[in-house]
């Protein structure tokens, strides 16, 4: 037997069921918040990830799938959607859309060679929105307002958002002056990573998971304290209106993200449940307003979120949260002889192509076993064929729950159907 790569999954059963439930939710959200669809490749050239996501990544140092294709070109499966999504609006000149901002959103597998454990996986699914073109607060709480409105949707209320500023460049860039100063003599005794970070991306010895706890990260300088007047009431601003929106939120400092390409608002959801651990944080997002700019495209203000499908569904499974599931089907069409199959057969495409979720024996069982059948698919209506009935055109029809029967004329039986369904 060939078993399924280490860290993915097969989505079968319940599992689909609520994969399916999650984005018809998620799908339902985003028309109504105005974003429209879009779909980019699976795979793209490996600089979009080195430029887009930043070398200096955990992401991309360690976990990118990259191969050579047949003509020799690099190649990466996206660990992540937000480049892909950049990269298409400046190949595509969104930019000069006679709406904006440009407001687009995407589900689709990712890719990431981690180690696999409970909540993370290496090829899994992320459900996301960007929106290009706006520097409004307005837009952040927006983005940070919509999974939260999806996740209550869903049933899962216990929800928190870390929230952080990074501020723009020049504050930024004096706050990794002063942490570098501050961290310099402490070096030794941070872990081989930080001691990397230290050079390539000193804002991410904040997250560092080894050294969390230590009173070096503890009383490092924060980065509020660096932030410029325009980054200070960028903030202010997102904070007021995610209250106006009565969305709950905690500031976390050390919040710096593990993608290079945030500035401003960065943001993560998590789940209040000890049971999920690391995997607890269900969305995540923020601010790019450079990364546009860097892809080679106009300079334009960006901002987004992604939220991670495979996690909910544990949620949901952990939780026992029930979903309006259909588990029913409408009607089972049962017939004996072949003239009666070929009838069953027209029958059926007509009242699946009337709405109807209808089915037919295909297995070449005796009546007694599609009455059986019929109640294991918990059908409602059972249309019972009989040749001698075809002479007057009529079938009989059955109440699965009542047990009535009655004859109708073949001809009106979407009709009566549409008015008993
Ligand atoms: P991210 O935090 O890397 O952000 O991923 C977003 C979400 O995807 C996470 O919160 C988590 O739920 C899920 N996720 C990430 N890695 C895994 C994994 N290995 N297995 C299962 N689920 C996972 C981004 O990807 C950004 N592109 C979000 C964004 C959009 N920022 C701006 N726009």
């Amino acid at each position: 037997m060939i078993s399924k790569p280490k860290g993915t999954v097969d989505l079968i059963k319940n599992d689909s069921v609520y994969y399916k439930y999650i984005s018809d939710v998620f799908d339902a959200y985003c028309e109504k918040y105005n974003y429209k669809f879009i779909r980019t490749p699976i795979f793209e050239a490996s600089e979009l990830f080195h430029r887009g996501v930043g070398d200096s990544s955990d992401i991309v140092r360690k976990e990118t799938y990259d191969f050579k294709d047949r003509g020799d070109r690099n190649i990466t499966l996206r660990p992540e959607g937000t480049a892909g999504v950049v990269r298409s609006f400046i190949e595509n000149k969104m930019y000069a859309d006679i709406i904006q901002p440009v407001k687009l959103y995407y589900n689709g597998t990712m890719y990431r060679y981690e180690r696999p454990q409970n909540g993370r996986l290496r090829e899994f699914t992320q459900l996301g929105v960007e929106i290009f073109g706006s520097n409004d607060p307005l837009i952040d709480a927006e983005i940070i307002s919509l999974p939260i409105n999806i996740y209550n949707s869903l049933g899962i209320y216990n929800t928190i958002v870390k929230i952080n500023s990074l501020g723009d460049n020049q504050s930024r860039e004096n706050y990794k002056k002063a942490l570098k100063e501050y961290i310099k003599p402490h070096l030794k005794n941070l872990c081989s990573d930080c001691n990397e970070r230290y050079e390539k991306n000193p804002l991410r010895i904040l997250d560092c998971k080894v050294d969390k706890d230590s009173d070096i990260l503890k009383n490092a300088p924060k980065i509020s304290e660096y932030l410029s007047n325009d980054s200070k009431k960028h903030l202010e601003k997102v904070l007021e209106y995610l209250d106006l929106l009565e969305i709950n939120y905690k500031i976390d400092e050390n919040l710096v993200r593990g993608l290079d390409y945030y500035t401003d608002t960065v943001f993560e959801i998590e789940v209040d449940s000890k049971e999920l651990g690391a995997s607890k944080v269900i969305g995540a997002g923020g601010r790019y307003n450079n990364l546009v700019s860097s892809l080679n495209g106009p300079d334009t203000p960006a901002v987004g979120f992604a939220l991670g499908v495979d996690r909910l569904i544990s949620i949901l499974k952990l939780e026992e949260i029930n979903i309006p599931v259909k588990k029913e089907i409408d009607t089972y069409i049962m017939y004996v002889n072949e003239t009666e199959k070929e009838k069953a057969i027209y029958l059926n495409q007509l009242l699946r192509l009337n709405g109807y979720i209808s089915e037919i024996n295909s297995l070449n069982k005796n009546l007694k076993a599609q009455f059986k059948e019929a109640d294991r698919y918990k059908a409602k209506y059972l249309i019972i064929l009989n040749s001698e009935d075809f002479k007057k055109s009529l079938i009989t029809i059955k109440d699965n729950t009542t047990k009535e029967e009655e004859k109708i004329k073949e001809l009106d039986l979407v009709e009566y159907l549409d008015m008993h369904i």
